[in-house]
């Protein structure tokens, strides 16, 4: 690989683009040079918070394929809502293929795709275009949850014998955009939006350091989802204002709670547990991730609202709401804890960097679509779980096929017998 620097294209200029962006300060090697969005205004905001910190002279684009063809380009980041992963992918492999342009890579962010047939789509798609694969899940490349593993694993597990349960969870006050709350757009409702994270942190916990994730076989799972405060009806209002009268929370909700258990077998048959819980009706500070894990001899905790950072405003402080505090912030008053830098905490620069390099050295990076595939396959298992109200012996029949009543917009715990 004769390359030394990438060119790095963004598709969609949302929410997590930005994130990206913030993260880049911390990336070598790699400039950020092309933005592609569906309105060419919210492009030209990332590009423009892309050349401010001084991470790329970025450029807005008019397509995907135009930045594929864009000789400056090298490697695609695709951060668009979950319902047009598949006709992205498309145009990419589409551009590849017929020779408009050529590139090393694309790395996709969460969920590879909104059901198992999605997400094995997307990553033979990524294949017959013959391109290096990268799923973005943050938050194994976390910093506490990357030193915590390997601290946990050469000095615990070395003498006492491995971790063998992993709790990890995820929880707001809920989404920042409509279209996540839609079942049918997002693929389902928060299992599908963030219990992604908890099950592949948790897998990742579990396996031994180096090795293949594969390792560790997922053998049964037990699910449970409901919707606790979005179907209240003041709630369902407020959403249905939110969306224009687009979201019907009375008539088709999407969970807004869920846990799940995932039993794997270990290298030597032994029984291993990851339990996950997630939700949208949280209301703390704001965003708050937490990871547990336990062997004979130890254990490790991670809550990232236990920040060492926290400040005080009195009821006379008085400003405009904002997420400068924390993501998804819930109040401006009061006592609140702050993570400094949450693109590096959350995992971000870590896994952006990871990413860079791999590409760069043409090698497949770590965490690639397969992950995203098998994470996708759990947590299709945990929606069969809760809506036939068992536990799944893991891989179940017809999980390929199968498609969340969520995301058919017939789900609905309020008229359940
Ligand atoms: N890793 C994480 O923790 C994390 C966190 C948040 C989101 N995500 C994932 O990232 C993805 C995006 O989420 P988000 O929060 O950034 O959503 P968002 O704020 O709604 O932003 C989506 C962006 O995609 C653009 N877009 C829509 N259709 C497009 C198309 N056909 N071509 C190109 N751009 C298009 C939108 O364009 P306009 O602005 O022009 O309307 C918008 O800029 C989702 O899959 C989500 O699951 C991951």
């Amino acid at each position: 690989m004769s390359k030394k620097r990438l060119g790095i294209g963004f598709i969609g200029a949302g929410f997590i683009t930005k994130f990206h962006i913030r993260s880049w300060v911390g990336v070598r090697d790699a400039d950020i040079l092309g933005i592609v969005s569906r309105s060419p205004e919210s492009a030209q905001k990332a590009a423009d918070l892309a050349r401010r910190l001084r991470v790329g002279q970025a450029k807005v684009y008019a397509s995907v394929s135009e930045m594929v063809a864009s000789p400056a380009i090298d490697a695609l980041w695709v951060c668009s809502p979950n319902y047009n992963r598949l006709e992205i992918m498309e145009e990419i492999v589409h551009a590849v293929k017929s020779g408009t342009g050529e590139i090393i890579g694309v790395a996709c962010e969460k969920p590879l795709g909104r059901n198992v047939q999605e997400a094995q789509k997307m990553s033979s798609l990524v294949r017959e275009a013959g391109l290096l694969d990268g799923y973005l899940e943050d938050q194994i490349f976390s910093p506490s949850v990357v030193r915590g593993k390997e601290i946990l694993w050469t000095r615990g597990a070395a003498t006492t014998g491995r971790p063998y349960l992993a709790r990890a969870s995820e929880e707001h006050g809920g989404p920042h955009m409509p279209w996540f709350w839609e079942g049918s757009l997002q693929g389902g409702g928060v299992i599908n939006d963030m219990m992604c994270h908890s099950v592949e942190e948790a897998r990742f916990m579990l396996t031994p350091p180096g090795a293949e994730r594969s390792v560790i076989k997922p053998r049964k799972v037990m699910a449970y989802a409901n919707c606790l405060k979005w179907q209240i009806p003041d709630y369902a209002e407020e959403l249905a204002k939110q969306s224009d009268g687009g979201l019907d929370y009375l008539n088709r909700p999407a969970e807004d709670f869920a846990r799940a258990v995932i039993e794997y077998e270990g290298e030597k048959g032994e029984k291993l547990l990851v339990e996950t819980t997630t939700s949208w009706c949280y209301v703390g500070a704001g965003l708050r991730l937490s990871m547990e894990l336990l062997g004979p001899e130890y254990s490790l905790s991670i809550n990232t609202l236990d920040s060492n950072l926290k400040i005080f405003f009195s009821r006379k402080v008085q400003g405009k709401q904002g997420e400068d505090l924390v993501e998804k912030q819930n109040a401006e008053t009061g006592q609140m804890p702050i993570v400094s830098s949450e693109e590096i905490e959350y995992g971000y620069t870590d896994e952006n960097r990871h990413m860079v390099q791999s590409f760069l050295d043409g090698t497949r990076p770590r965490e690639n679509f397969t992950d995203g595939e098998e994470v996708t396959k759990l947590l299709m298992a945990a929606y069969m779980s809760i809506e036939e109200e068992r536990t799944i012996i893991f891989p179940p029949e017809g999980l390929e096929d199968f498609i969340p009543a969520v995301a058919k917009g017939e789900w609905n715990p309020q008229k359940k017998a």
